[in-house]
């Protein structure tokens, strides 16, 4: 069963679904399966130094042929070198984490490549549609990772009343019936995050997505306390720490992590005092926030690639509450295009 939107199209894929760039979570095994399912998958590079991507996009492209894309920073200081590897290798899509530049847009467009950056505000989305962005992502409260504060029902209908080119729904996604009512909206599709986490191909450890398995509704928080920026993360013993720990303690914390991810990326300290730079000046951040969002990536290795439940930042959706199984990718995929096509068809049957 195929749905054909104005996604679909834009990207050539076969189904509306697309797979969010997670960082440490978005490897090349998630989303070549995404890709052999049909849908769009993203790699993470945010997470990863230039030569992990270049070697993730040669691998995404060994295991399928059909279209991918890489979640971009446009604050990264090698963010102009990241673009030319997607240009020379063809990638599909560019997708943008935090506040993409009208330059970079303009030169993957120039490309052929499709740019659909991910935003949490109308007037976001105006912005990067003046800019030439293809299609967005937009990302309600109830989404994992660095999220706003308005649920997706009233910030897609926002969204959608803003801007003309395809959007797609996130936040809170995870079955066919959040397909359909994205679609009834006038979304072109929906892209999920935490539902892909916890799937059989996403290489988080064993232990710490059955962890993931057993919580509920209101097992996640937003909390700045992580990098300075709201983010939706599991409600650990760690999390309720760092809430309630002195802003000192934190920030000395956040300094021994953010040594300990220049040592495992191979970062030159001058490499990331630059880019450390253009975040503060891209993001308006306080010196304090810049060293707290240092902090975040170690956090979220600890957690998502160590398996350390208890020293690791679990992010995490609102959706975790409604997921109890560990399905294949093309599972998801394909379940949720099939039962999305049955429900609308039964709408039609009603209002016939
Ligand atoms: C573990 C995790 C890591 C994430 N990392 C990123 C990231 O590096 N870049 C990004 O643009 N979004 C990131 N996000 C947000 C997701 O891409 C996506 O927008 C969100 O998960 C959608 O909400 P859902 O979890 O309800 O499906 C992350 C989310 C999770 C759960």
């Amino acid at each position: 069963m195929t749905l054909e939107t104005a996604l679909t199209r834009l990207v050539g894929i076969r189904h509306p679904v697309v797979q969010t760039g997670m960082g440490w979570v978005a490897g090349p095994r998630l989303v070549s399966a995404t890709a052999e399912a049909g849908g769009l998958g993203i790699l993470a590079s945010a997470t990863m130094t230039y030569d992990e991507l270049a070697s993730a996009v040669a691998e995404v492209k060994r295991r399928t042929g059909n279209p991918f894309g890489v979640n971009l920073r446009a604050d990264a200081a090698d963010a102009g070198q990241r673009v030319d590897l997607l240009i020379r290798e063809g990638v599909k899509v560019a997708s943008f984490a935090l506040a993409p530049r009208k330059e970079m847009i303009a030169k993957l467009a120039d490309h052929g490549i499709v740019v659909i950056p991910s935003i949490g505000a109308a007037r976001h989305a105006e912005k990067v549609a003046s800019w030439g962005a293809h299609a967005v992502i937009v990302q309600g409260g109830e989404g994992g990772g660095h999220t706003g504060g308005v649920a997706t029902t009233l910030l897609l209908p926002s969204v959608l009343d803003a801007v003309d080119i395809p959007v797609v729904a996130a936040g809170g996604f995870f079955d066919g019936r959040g397909l359909a009512a994205a679609l009834a909206y006038g979304a072109a599709g929906v892209a999920m995050g935490t539902r892909f986490l916890l799937s059989k191909e996403s290489t988080v450890p064993d232990e710490v997505k059955r962890s993931y398995l057993r919580q509920g509704l209101t097992a996640t928080v937003v909390t700045r306390r992580v990098d300075g920026l709201p983010h939706r993360v599991l409600r650990t013993e760690l999390v309720e720490r760092l809430e309630n720990s002195g802003n000192l303690r934190a920030i000395a914390g956040a300094v021994r992590n953010a040594v300990r991810f220049r040592q495992i990326t191979g970062l030159s300290l001058a490499a990331m005092v630059r880019e450390g730079l253009a975040m503060k000046h891209g993001n308006d951040l306080t010196w304090s926030q810049l060293i707290m969002a240092a902090n975040t990536p170690m956090l979220l290795r600890a957690g998502l690639v160590d398996g350390r439940t208890d020293a690791g930042v679990l992010a995490s959706g609102q959706v975790v509450g409604m997921i109890d199984d560990l399905p294949p990718v093309a599972e998801i995929v394909e379940g949720t295009v099939t039962e999305a096509t049955k429900i609308m068809r039964g709408l039609g049957v009603m209002a016939g």
